[in-house]
């Protein structure tokens, strides 16, 4: 698929839940945000359905995201029957890292090639501010049980406030160093107010070559993360929502009132 703006769209993100186990203050307040109706979220079979669709329209490479895509309940299955469609190069998924020691080899065996993990610092106090209630360790058990399970590159997203020389930030680069992980740095962003910044050492952000479409929890494909356009797939159907986000996809981000990060995956 080729936009208004000669850009080849290949790349679908697809958040699988609008949960998380963590809290994380740049992305929810700490009493959650208001949730998907059960009812609404899509099915497997649905996401199957579009993720195929999509590929007969020229993606090739699907990330799932979340909220936290492994708080969703057979996740093994689903990336399992993502696997066998045929046309998909690079099948990701970013997590926050907390429950990868339990899946990643799971995950790794049902076809999964590789995973983005979020770390934004090495000091267990400042994780746990940082995501209320999230233990540092889990996450470092996560990157190990990745890199065993071969999901490679382990590439790791690390928020800052300002600039990647930030103390949080080089001892989280100083770690990747040592442990052959990829560290992308993303600064803190605001749907809202549509603060938004390139991804250092990342494609995100890029508005230019930005090769995205998203898809929602609840079945809504998004042409841009700082726009509120989006067209439903079980309104419009699977082939027409595609071609209307890709038909109406901006030429650049401005900003998003609808969304949160916790139900757009970032
Ligand atoms: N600004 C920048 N990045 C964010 N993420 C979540 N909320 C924000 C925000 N407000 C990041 C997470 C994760 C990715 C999915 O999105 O840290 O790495
Ligand atoms: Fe959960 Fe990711 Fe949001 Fe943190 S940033 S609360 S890990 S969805």
């Amino acid at each position: 698929m080729i936009d208004r703006f000669k850009r080849k769209i290949n790349y679908l993100r697809v958040s699988v839940t609008d949960r998380c186990n963590l809290r994380c203050v740049y992305c929810m307040p700490e009493q959650g945000v208001e949730l998907i109706n059960h009812k609404e979220i899509l099915t497997f079979e649905e996401i199957v359905e579009i993720v195929r669709t999509g590929v007969e329209m020229g993606i090739d490479k699907v990330r799932l995201t979340g909220g936290e895509p492994l708080v969703r309940r057979g996740i093994v299955s689903l990336v399992r029957m993502l696997s066998e469609i045929n046309g998909i190069k690079d099948l990701a998924m970013t997590t926050n890292g907390v429950f990868l020691d339990k899946y990643a080899e799971s995950l790794a065996k049902a076809g999964l090639h590789r995973v983005n993990i979020s770390l934004d610092t090495l000091d267990p106090e400042k994780f746990r501010q940082i995501t209320r209630v999230g233990n540092v360790q889990d996450v470092i058990r996560g990157i190990e049980a990745a890199k065993t399970a071969g999901l490679i590159p382990v590439k790791i997203n690390c928020v800052i406030k300002k600039s990647p020389q930030e103390e949080d930030a080089l001892q989280v680069a100083n770690y990747c160093k040592e442990n052959d992980l990829q560290v992308r740095y993303i600064k803190e962003m605001d749907l809202e107010d549509g603060i938004f910044s390139k991804v250092i050492g990342g494609e995100g952000g890029h508005c230019a070559v930005c090769n995205r479409l998203r898809l929602t929890a609840n079945g809504k494909i998004k042409p841009c993360l700082f726009d509120d356009l989006e067209f439903d797939v079980r309104e419009l159907g699977i082939k027409e929502a595609y071609l209307k986000a890709v038909g109406q996809k901006p030429r650049s981000g401005t900003e998003n009132k609808i969304n949160k990060f916790s139900n757009i995956g970032g």
